[in-house]
Order: structure tokens, then C-alpha cells, then sequence
């Protein structure tokens, strides 16, 4: 990754309007000085994010989110420091003087070529004679030009034909075989794709990885055959859709979740265009991390039959474990929410999507499955299995509604599913009081008052000089460390401010600790009292270090003179401190 000179970087943020650059983002209202939008960093429907044109930083009062106009650009792209300076460089019509590449434009560039140009081929197979059955098997199925287009849906011929071209182009066997192209059949190396209708699927940036391809002649297992994993081609790290739906994401603050390709692709095509599928009824620890990426909330739609039941129960208490705010959709009458929408339309699809529930009221449905609440011992157990499954909820009013409705709807006595509940609740909210009633006490006033010093010398060179002549220096590593960063910043640029200070933090290995101080201390009011107060109370307590210090050493000392000259520092600093 290049490297951007500071004062480079400096120079564009110098330039750059923040408000300009979020506003192209993300809609936003001046109010005073200030101007207010969304916040997209939480899952956020007031105007809980500020923009301040004069400090060039943005803040967000809810979820805390701040930084100045890379980092925002940074977060909302999901991009590089670097290429985030480089966008909004771009924006403004300034040129960097280094070029800024893209992770992968560099790393795999011939692989990913190869991909891209297997599935030009197969979308140009649909063009031969071969192709007119497979248009016919998508004309059936009710994909239409304009749809076959946009997913790139291809075909792949039953002769080795991609295999043939391809050694022609000069690509090694081995190449071939390790991006899943090709691979060892009876009669030697053939192309692992045939008589199937190709579907390309993305990594996170749009560059094609891999396939999944449907037979469509005659029903084979398995029914889609998948490239198998490869370096590019990571099942676990890639949703499909992903790519063509972020930008709706962004826009509705929702995603769609399906488990088939097709689905994706139906729900896309007829304006649902949030949507991603799993490509099956897993969800990998990666897929989790991106959805809390997107920080959006996420419509759980999986299949009618009891796979996409079971799937639903278990992918929602792994999306509630990960704290991934979520509503369930669950389709009646198709199998899936492909065949939902060619047989009931799509305003059919938009009321399911308005009717999603909470997690808590499917699984009040599911937990119902087999059982008959006519029968006591049934009854008894479903009321258990409901309450179990609340305990892990800290949302006191979901609980509290979930009990109300469970005694009006069974005639039980409210007090004793609240007994059911509340016994093990008591045992956990106890811990969870210690835990927090802990957490300001060890945090102590040390800590806060140096996060608030390095911040007030994060703002302002004045600061800066203060820190200087009053305290000269931090008792303890860690904010020295900072502290010196921050000296070293002025000294180089003979100027601070926060907003220049921010892509300095990026930069720079101190960047988490860096941004935490900035995070929670954003709202502190400077003043040079307010300062001033600061610097005294840590410089007494140093002091009252060096005091207690010299204290043991008299202990250890032997020598009666010495003694009495460590006395005297003592009184000395005593004296200072008053
Ligand atoms: P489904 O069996 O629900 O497929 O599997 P579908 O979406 O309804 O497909 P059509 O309508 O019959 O064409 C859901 C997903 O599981 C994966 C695929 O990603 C599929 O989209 N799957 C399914 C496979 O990988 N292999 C299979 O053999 C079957
Ligand atoms: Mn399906």
C-alpha cells in the first residue's frame, strides 16, 4: 500500500468540505452551526449524528461513532485509509501524487482474469445452438433476457470446450485445476463444468470467485454443482447478491437474507433489491462479521419446508448471540420465496416482508410444532421451553410483553411465569450488576484524567504547550507513548487540530487507543482552567508517588545523614503539593 506524506494528507482534508462529503452519502439538515443526519453507523431513524463544518468532524450522540472525513468515508465504504484519502481527493479534484491500488488489484490479478473470462464464455455458450434449450429451461422458469444479463447466468456445453480454449490462451493446467476450473475425470483433466446452466457468484468487491451450476437437462445430484474451495473462492466468507445489493442496503438500512440463488436473483430482479442468499442454510462466523459490517437490520426469509424452519430457529439465536437486530418472514403456502413470488406477485412479497416478526414470536409458533397445548403435560412444556429460550434475552420489556401474552393466552397465572423467569433472572442480573458496578470503579480517575489531557492536546497547540510547561511529562508508559505522538505531530506540522489529528491516528499504530480517547471524550468542553485543574491534580499525584517512594527508601536506609536529606525532599514536596 502506498504510503501518503501527512502533510499531503493534511492538505486534501484541508480542502475537503465534510459536510459536502457526507451530505453525498448520506442526507443531512443544518441546524445552527451544525449539521445533523442518520447516523449509518448503528442502526439509527433520528438524526443522531452531527457534522460540524468548523472542526471538520463528525459525531454521532448515540452509538458514539466519530472521526473526520476519511474515517467517515472509511467506514461507510468499508475502504483502506489510503483509498478513502484517495476518494476524497478525487471528489474535490485534487490529484495525490502516489496511486492508490485496491487490495486486490494487484494480488491475483491473472486469477481473477481467468474467472472473469470463464464467465464471459459460458454467458456467450447461451448464444450457440446448444443454447437455445438452456433459454428455453430459463424462459420456464420465468428468467428473462434482461435478468439472464444482469446475474450473467451462463452455460456450460458438455465437451471440454472452456478446458480447450483456455491451454490455447496459455493457462497452465495447474492454474486451471486451482481456481476450480477444471479438474482429473476418468479420461484425464476435463472441465469440471458441464450441461449446466452456469451462475457466477462475487466475492465482497463484484469479482467473480467461483460458480454454482444447475442442471437443467434432466434433475442430477446434486443439483447445483459448486466450485469447490479455492483461494479465491471462499463459500464461508461470500454472500451472494452481496455486491449488487449494498447499495440498497444502504438506502433501507435492511437486508434480506434468502437461502437460494434463485431466490436472490428473483427477489432482485422484481425490485427487491436488498437481498443476499447464503446459498444454503448455514451461516458462517464470517458471514456474521459482514452482517455486522453493514450494521443494517436483517430480514431472516428462509425456505417453507422445516430445513428453513430448523434454520430459521438456529440462525436466529446465532444472529441474537452476535447482537444482530433481526425479523423473521415466514412464507405460507410456496416452498420458497422464488415460487412465492411468480405465483402470488410482488405485492403479495411486500406485505409477507411488512408482516416480519420478532424472534420471540416465531419461536412462540415453532415450539408449538407436535405438540397439542390441549394437553397439560404439553402445555407444560411448551410454557418451559418458551420461558428457557427468554432467559437469554436482556430486553426486560420483550419479556415481560412475552409473559403477559403467555398467561392471557393460556390462563396462567402471570406471577408464576414471572417466578419461572425471574428465579434465574435474579442470579444473572446480580452478576451483571457487579460487572458493571466494577467497571467505573477500576477505571480510575488516573485514567480518565489523562484520557481527557491527551485529548484537550489532541485540539489545540496552545494545549499542547501547557502539557508542556506544566507537566512535562506522563507518569506511565502507555501515555507518554501518546503524548509524544502528539508533541511529535506539532512539531512537524507546527499545527494541531482534531480533524488533521484523526488521519494521523490512522496511520499509526497507537490508532486504537487514539480513537478511543477521541470517542470518549468528544463531548468535553476545553477550556485552559479546565486544564489547568487537569495537569495540577496529576502532577500532585506524582508527587504523592515520589513522596511514598522516598519514604521506603528512608526504611532501607541506614545511614542517618542520607536519611535526613530524603527527609528534607520529602518536606520539600510535601510543601509543593499544599
Ligand atoms: P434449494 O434446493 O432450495 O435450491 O437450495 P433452489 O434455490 O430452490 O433452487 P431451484 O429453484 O431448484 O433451482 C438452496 C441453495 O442451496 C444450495 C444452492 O446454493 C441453492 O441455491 N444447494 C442446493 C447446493 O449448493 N447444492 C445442491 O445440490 C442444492
Ligand atoms: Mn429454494
Amino acid at each position: 500500500m502506498a504510503f501518503i506524506e501527512q502533510e499531503e494528507i493534511n492538505r486534501i482534508r484541508n480542502s475537503a468540505s465534510i459536510v459536502d462529503i457526507i451530505s453525498s452519502y448520506v442526507p443531512l439538515t443544518q441546524k445552527g452551526k451544525n449539521y445533523f443526519g442518520v447516523c449509518p453507523f448503528h442502526d439509527d431513524h433520528s438524526p443522531s449524528m452531527s457534522v460540524s463544518e468548523e472542526k471538520q468532524i463528525y459525531k454521532c450522540f448515540s452509538c458514539g461513532a466519530t472521526g473526520n472525513v476519511f474515517t467517515f468515508v472509511e467506514s461507510f465504504l468499508n475502504i483502506s485509509f489510503a483509498e478513502a484519502v484517495s476518494l476524497v481527493a478525487n471528489k474535490i479534484g485534487l490529484s495525490l501524487s502516489v496511486k492508490i491500488e485496491k487490495k486486490e488489484d494487484t494480488k491475483f490479478k491473472d486469477e481473477y482474469a481467468l474467472m472473469d473470462f470463464a464467465q464471459k464464455f459460458y454467458q456467450n455458450n447461451l448464444n450457440t445452438e446448444a443454447g437455445q434449450k438452456a433459454i428455453d429451461y430459463l424462459k420456464k422458469r420465468d428468467l428473462f433476457a434482461d435478468t439472464i444479463t444482469n446475474f450473467n447466468i451462463g452455460l456450460a456445453l458438455d465437451q471440454n470446450s472452456l478446458y480447450t480454449i483456455l491451454s490455447k490462451k496459455g493457462y497452465s493446467d495447474k492454474m486451471l485445476e486451482d481456481v476450480g476450473l477444471i479438474n482429473q475425470g476418468e479420461n484425464g483433466l476435463k472441465d469440471v463444468f458441464q450441461n449446466r446452466i452456469m451462475f457466477p457468484i462475487h466475492n465482497l468487491e463484484g469479482k467473480v470467485v467461483g460458480f454454482t451450476a444447475r442442471c437443467y437437462l434432466s434433475e442430477l445430484t446434486p443439483k447445483y454443482l459448486n466450485t469447490k474451495e479455492t483461494f479465491l473462492f471462499k463459500k464461508g466468507n461470500i454472500l451472494f447478491n452481496y455486491h449488487r445489493a449494498l447499495d440498497a442496503v444502504r438506502i433501507s438500512k435492511e437486508l434480506i437474507v434468502v437461502e437460494g440463488n434463485m431466490d436472490a436473483i428473483r427477489m432482485y430482479s422484481n425490485g427487491f433489491k436488498n437481498v443476499v442468499a447464503l446459498m444454503g442454510t448455514a451461516m458462517t462466523k464470517e458471514q456474521i462479521e459482514i452482517f455486522k459490517k453493514l450494521r443494517c437490520k436483517i430480514i431472516l426469509m428462509l425456505d417453507n419446508d422445516e430445513a428453513g424452519e430448523t434454520a430459521t430457529l438456529h440462525l436466529g439465536e446465532l444472529l441474537e448471540e452476535n447482537h444482530i437486530a433481526f425479523l423473521v418472514v415466514r412464507l405460507s403456502g410456496e416452498k420458497d420465496p422464488d415460487s412465492y413470488i411468480i405465483k402470488n406477485g410482488v405485492e403479495k412479497m411486500q406485505e409477507a416482508l411488512k408482516g416480519a416478526i420478532s424472534f420471540i414470536d416465531f419461536k412462540l409458533n415453532y415450539f408449538k410444532k407436535n405438540k397439542n397445548l390441549n394437553d397439560a403435560t404439553d402445555l407444560a412444556e411448551y410454557i418451559k421451553v418458551v420461558i428457557d429460550s427468554l432467559k437469554s434475552s436482556n430486553d426486560i420489556i420483550l419479556k415481560e410483553v412475552t409473559l403477559q401474552k403467555l398467561s392471557k393466552d393460556y390462563n396462567i397465572s402471570y406471577a408464576i411465569l414471572k417466578e419461572q423467569l425471574g428465579l434465574n433472572e435474579a442470579k444473572e442480573t446480580s452478576k451483571k450488576v457487579k460487572i458493571i458496578s466494577k467497571e467505573p470503579e477500576n477505571k480510575n480517575s488516573y485514567d480518565k484524567i489523562c484520557s481527557k489531557i491527551l485529548y484537550y492536546m489532541m485540539n489545540d497547540l496552545e494545549y499542547i504547550k501547557l502539557y508542556q510547561t506544566k507537566l512535562g511529562i506522563f507518569p506511565t508508559k502507555e501515555y507518554r507513548a501518546i503524548a509524544n505522538e502528539i508533541v511529535y505531530y506539532y512539531e512537524k506540522n507546527k499545527s494541531i487540530n482534531l480533524a488533521d489529528f484523526i488521519s494521523f491516528a490512522e496511520n499509526n499504530t497507537l490508532k486504537e487507543e487514539i480513537m478511543a480517547i477521541i470517542k470518549n471524550e468528544k463531548d468535553l468542553v476545553l477550556t485552559e482552567n479546565g486544564l489547568l485543574e487537569l495537569l495540577d491534580i496529576l502532577k500532585k499525584k506524582a508527587k504523592k508517588e515520589e513522596i511514598n517512594k522516598l519514604k521506603q527508601q528512608i526504611k532501607e536506609e541506614y545511614d542517618i545523614n542520607k536519611k535526613i536529606v530524603l527527609l528534607e525532599k520529602i518536606t520539600e514536596l510535601k510543601k509543593e503539593n499544599e
